[in-house]
């Protein structure tokens, strides 16, 4: 017997390290981050299929555009699964900020088809998992990696390198890591485009630039595994300043990240997409996270959060 509920969840991600130059084949280093996350609900209701989420409640058919990523996918799932897409209400809670970096597109993605599965009261298996959400993916961004959709699947830190099987790897970092928004929305398939036409038109500064990126979080793997915080630190604000020169970077992202250095942080970087979004910063104690998550609230971030390295392999 069918259930009439069906419920999924996904956890946000943040990007370390490697974030755009992953898409021409270097490495990037992501983890998920739990402190937010997406809950999707699928209630029977008779009639057209209804969608209830942040940016849209109406008709799934009607959906405005920023939805055609996961209005296609529900209609392959329900395609695949041999089912009439109708009597159905999918309602989303988010506490992940939408186009902000953090993973929202892919976790909605991930949520909504755990849920559709669960209303039918059927086995997912990762793979497919891993297909539906991947084709939201590419409606949004264009040219997805696979990074953000295989770190919120699978909840774990990773190593990744487009195509091959990603690794899971274990940081062993004495460290606090903020997370802070911006507040403006960030927009990944703009500034995937744009790496893309530097790329092109500047063959050799763009690709310098890449293969600078794939060297640092290289690097950073050994320094996350190693206990080296002074050393990621300087990684990551090593990375922000090479994807500010691939035009990924905006006035926003700059002041906080410099704002976080002038107050001593061990690091800075965008996280994602970039040109709006969310930064991180390393910094070596719990004290030391509070004061720089205050100046960088006085300089105009949204919300930060605070989160201990150490735990992230107790999650
Ligand atoms: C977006 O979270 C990460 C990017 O590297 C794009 C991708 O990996 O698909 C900018």
């Amino acid at each position: 017997m069918e259930k009439k509920i069906g419920r999924g969840r996904a956890v946000g991600k943040i990007i370390l390290m490697g974030e755009h130059a992953v898409v021409y084949g270097q490495p990037a280093l992501a983890m998920p981050f739990p402190a937010t996350k997406i809950e999707t609900t699928i209630k029977e209701e008779v009639g057209d299929a209804i969608i209830d989420c942040y940016f849209y409640k109406g008709l799934l058919e009607k959906a405005p555009d920023n939805l055609s990523g996961i209005k296609t996918m529900i209609k392959e799932i329900f395609k695949y699964l041999n089912k009439e897409l109708k009597d159905i209400n999918i309602n989303i809670e988010n506490t992940i900020p939408p186009e902000r970096g953090m993973g929202s597109s892919a976790a909605v993605a991930v949520s909504i088809t755990r849920a559709i599965y669960d209303y039918f009261n059927l086995p997912l298996r990762e793979e497919d998992l891993s297909k539906f959400s991947s084709l939201s993916e590419k409606i949004v961004h264009g040219n997805p990696s696979g990074l953000d959709t295989a770190t919120i699947i699978g909840e774990k830190a990773l190593y990744y390198i487009k195509g091959q099987p990603f690794t899971i790897f274990k940081p062993n970092l004495q460290a606090y890591l903020i997370v802070a928004d911006t507040g403006e929305k960030g927009d990944t398939r703009e500034a995937v485009e744009d790496v893309g036409k530097i790329v092109k038109e500047r063959p050799e500064t763009g690709k310098r630039l890449i293969k600078d990126l794939g060297n640092l979080a290289r690097e950073a793997k050994k320094l996350i595994e190693n206990n080296d915080p002074v050393g990621f630190g300087h990684n990551m604000t090593q990375a922000h300043r090479r994807l500010d020169k691939l035009s990924v970077s905006n006035s926003n992202l700059n002041l906080l990240v410099d704002t976080a250095m002038k107050n001593g942080a061990l690091g800075a970087k965008l996280t994602g997409g970039g040109r709006g979004g969310c930064i991180i910063v390393l910094t070596s104690s719990k004290e030391k996270a509070r004061d720089i998550s205050a100046s960088l609230l006085e300089k105009g971030a949204k919300d930060t959060w605070i989160y201990n390295m150490e735990d992230i392999n107790e999650e």
